[in-house]
């Protein structure tokens, strides 16, 4: 378990002040992926350096499975790193170096026998799906066996924890879906902690447990993926969700609503009931179903042809049937 307690950061750049994390509290779960989404400048890089200190804190404290980090000096800090892997977006590869070498750099560091070395960075690279490429230089790789040779250095040493700072964002998006499944077999099969910083939605949706929204330095908004998909609160949240929509101009007749349906509700024949019970017309503008985390969330913009009076009813049936309403219009 990742602990952060009224973390700050605030960078000093000559008479300019940036309070670029403002008293962050958050929790990491021991063997999730958890996300934290946010526009440019929300203090996401910030924050995923302050958890190994790549970044000091200017304030709080970083607990991991009950370590204070801030309490550390730099030998036990050393160390503790050594259970904290990352990666980054520009992959941070060492250009002069094999891929076997750039793997067998963190173990070399710490002074492993080089006949382990070569044990571990052959297992390493059977894991990442790279076990022709070992004599290859960084520059003969694509981005994704690129980000392949970071994921297995930053598995080298074993850790608990992995940070992954955009490391999709220089992907095209095939590429970008088979790193992440990667991250994912990872996890389910080291049972290591990932923490992953993103702005794309897609990321989040595609492998998080559990979401932290950043704006500003501060949380905004969190929740396990599901609820943040299904039921978003905050509107930053809802523009990264995509709920946030316009309508096109023919559709003005009724009112809109726009319905989400979890777990139970996505299967049963709630709209039907709904026409029948109510006698109103409903059309349906949009809809599409989503699987979040295997679970399918049901998504429909319907257009309720009814005098206004009825709507509260409406909506109120629909709410106690599980489906999360907004009225759009
Ligand atoms: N070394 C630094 N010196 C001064 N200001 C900094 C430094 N690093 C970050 N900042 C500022 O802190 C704020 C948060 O930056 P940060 O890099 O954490 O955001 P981010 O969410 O990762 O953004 P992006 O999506 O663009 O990577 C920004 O206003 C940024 O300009
Ligand atoms: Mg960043």
């Amino acid at each position: 378990m990742i602990n952060i307690i009224n973390l700050s950061k605030t960078y000093q750049k000559e008479n300019n002040t940036v309070e670029a994390l403002k008293n962050i509290n958050m929790k990491i779960n021991k063997g999730s992926i958890h996300g934290i989404i946010g526009f440019s400048g929300a203090g996401k890089s910030s924050l995923i350096r302050c958890i190994n200190r790549l970044e000091e804190p200017t304030n709080g404290e970083i607990w991991i499975d009950g370590i204070n980090l801030m309490e550390l000096n730099r030998d036990q800090l050393r160390k503790m790193r050594k259970r904290i892997g990352m990666i980054f977006q520009s992959f941070n590869l060492l250009s002069s170096k094999t891929v076997f070498d750039n793997i067998a750099f963190p173990l070399r560091l710490s002074k492993v026998p080089e006949s382990t070395v070569k044990e571990k960075v052959h297992s390493l690279l059977e894991l990442v799906g790279l076990k022709d490429k070992e004599k290859a230089y960084p520059s003969m790789l694509s981005g994704g066996q690129k980000q392949r040779v970071g994921i297995a250095r930053a598995l080298a040493n074993d850790p608990d924890v992995l940070l992954c700072d955009e490391a999709t964002s220089a992907l095209d998006p095939k590429t970008t879906k088979q790193i992440l499944h990667l991250l994912k077999d990872i996890n389910n099969s080291l049972g290591i902690t990932i923490v992953v910083v993103t702005h794309e939605m897609e990321v989040i949706k595609e492998i998080c447990d559990y979401v932290t929204i950043l704006e500003d330095g501060e949380i905004i908004e969190e929740g396990s993926t599901t609820r943040i998909f299904s039921d978003p609160r905050n509107e930053t949240t809802m523009h990264f969700v995509g709920s946030n929509h316009e309508l096109p101009k023919e559709f003005k007749k009724g009112k809109v609503l726009y319905l989400s349906f979890i777990g139970d509700s996505a299967g049963k024949p709630i709209i039907s009931k709904l026409i029948k019970e109510f006698d109103i017309e409903v059309n349906i503008l949009s809809g599409n179903i989503e699987y979040i985390g295997g679970k399918p969330i049901g998504k429909l913009t319907v257009e309720v042809d009814t005098d206004c009076s009825k709507i509260p009813e409406v909506i109120s049936y629909l709410e106690n049937n599980n489906v999360k309403v907004e009225v759009i219009k």
